[in-house]
């Protein structure tokens, strides 16, 4: 196991500091703010002038930029960061034609932790210090994340994927040794540093009730780990579901009747749920997460955002990479924006910031440690620059009336170029 890097003793960091404290979209703001950090952690927050307070700090001079807690990604595939931007297909034919020979690829350890030393950078150059993601179904393939983000000190929840049908034969587990060997991956990263573990099967279609009903003796056996799975995507995807369960009332109730819905699950997509679908999750108090590049790259619907906020249903933005095209949470959020805009639906900048880091954090159910600048959490942090790029640059001359338009203008027009530091653990990881 990679020992986790030391973080510096002290230093401090001086800019725009923004964090999410109240319980509604109001940020905290300090214009000429500092940020103290402390191995690792964060250690004093306010006006520049707490500064005072501690003589000769080295302090990293980010005025004119904002500093805000490091952005959250709740569902990405790292084995997919090859199969990016494949051509013309709906769901059910893209896993088929280019996900599945891909994941196959990471039977390889080496080759996997290639893959999982690029995703996380990658992630890190894009302002993300803490992912949930899914690994293939080869236990080495998770071993290879686990160990990438321990050795980068980054929050990471994942777990080996498990499919035991409608998946090539060398991508298929079964019910007992996909158990099996997500207890011993869970026993060896469940709370070692900073890894948590997540029961991963996919999907209904590649589970059959045998390992939906495995995976639940783990979920009660293991209820401090995180459930991840994908729900109501593509209509395609629904039709076939159901059919496969024909006992359930509904795409949902095949995960509801097995257990699988507790306030740990993640929920990728849930597009096209029913009103009583709503319900059932609002009431286990699971999450639903909103990939937005991902759902208008593989054509599959518009998120409902009013709607499920309605039903009273958690929340969470991803970028799921890669049926998601953008590692960028700022690009993330513009795609979550015009889809919401689609369908009459205001979504303020500070609601997108908001759920990108405390809101995310309260997804995972991590907001003790994560997604907010307020002392004792860790220090993860990103220091955004709006004048970036030129067109940046030429759209900040013009005199930003607030800081609502600046963020808006930051989540509009920015991308991993709008990142002038990653913080992580109180590490200097990505600088540009
Ligand atoms: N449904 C089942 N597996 C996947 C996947 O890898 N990506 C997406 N977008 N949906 C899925
Ligand atoms: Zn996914």
């Amino acid at each position: 196991m990679p020992a986790e890097p030391t973080p510096p003793d002290s230093y401090a960091l001086r800019g725009c500091i923004v964090s999410f404290d109240a319980e509604d979209d109001t940020p905290t703001v300090f214009d000429d703010g500092a940020v103290v950090v402390s191995r690792g952690r964060i250690a004093a927050v306010g006006p520049a002038a707490l500064l005072d307070a501690h003589p000769g700090i080295e302090t990293l001079d980010h005025r004119g930029r904002l500093i805000l807690p490091g952005f959250i990604d709740t569902h990405a595939h790292y084995v997919q960061t090859q199969v990016i931007g494949s051509y013309g297909k709906q769901l059910l034919d893209w896993l088929g034609g280019y996900v599945f020979p891909e994941e196959a690829r990471a039977a390889d350890p080496a080759h996997a932790a290639t893959l999982a030393g690029f995703f996380l950078d990658e992630l890190l150059r894009n302002g993300t210090t803490s992912v949930c993601a899914y690994s293939s179904v080869h236990a080495a393939a998770a071993d290879a994340l686990f160990a990438a983000a321990a050795s980068r000190g980054m929050r990471l929840i994942s777990g080996k994927t498990m499919m035991d049908r409608n998946a090539p034969p060398e991508l298929c587990d079964t019910a007992q040794t996909g158990a099996a060997e997500s207890v011993a991956l869970l026993s060896r990263w469940h709370g070692q540093g900073r890894a948590g573990y997540a029961i991963t099967p996919r999907f209904a279609i590649t589970s059959t009730p045998a390992q939906l009903e495995a995976s639940a003796a783990l979920v009660r056996a293991h209820p401090e780990c995180w459930v991840q799975t994908h729900l109501s995507e593509n209509h395609a995807e629904i039709a076939t579901a159901c059919g496969l369960y024909p006992e359930a009332r509904d795409y949902t109730d095949i995960y509801d009747r097995h257990g699988l819905l507790t306030e740990r699950t993640l929920l990728g997509h849930c597009i096209h749920l029913s009103d009583r679908e709503l319900d059932v999750i609002a009431r286990r108090r699971s999450v639903a997460v909103f990939c937005p590049t991902s759902n208008l790259f593989l054509g599959s619907g518009l998120f409902d955002l009013a709607r499920m906020r309605a039903a009273g249903v958690r929340l969470s933005l991803a970028t799921d990479i890669g049926g998601g095209t953008d590692y960028s949470m700022l690009r993330t959020a513009a795609e979550a924006y015009k889809i919401l805009q689609l369908q009459g639906q205001s979504w303020p900048a500070r609601a997108a910031f908001r759920l990108m880091t405390r809101g995310n954090a309260e997804a995972l159910g991590l907001a003790g440690e994560i997604g907010r600048i307020a002392p004792g959490l860790a220090a993860d942090l990103v220091v955004l620059d709006p004048r970036a790029t030129p067109a940046m640059a030429h759209r900040a001359d013009r005199p930003m009336r607030d800081l609502d338009e600046t963020l808006f203008m930051l989540m509009t027009m920015g991308d991993d170029r709008a990142v002038a530091e990653t913080i992580v653990g109180g590490r200097r990881v990505a600088r540009h």
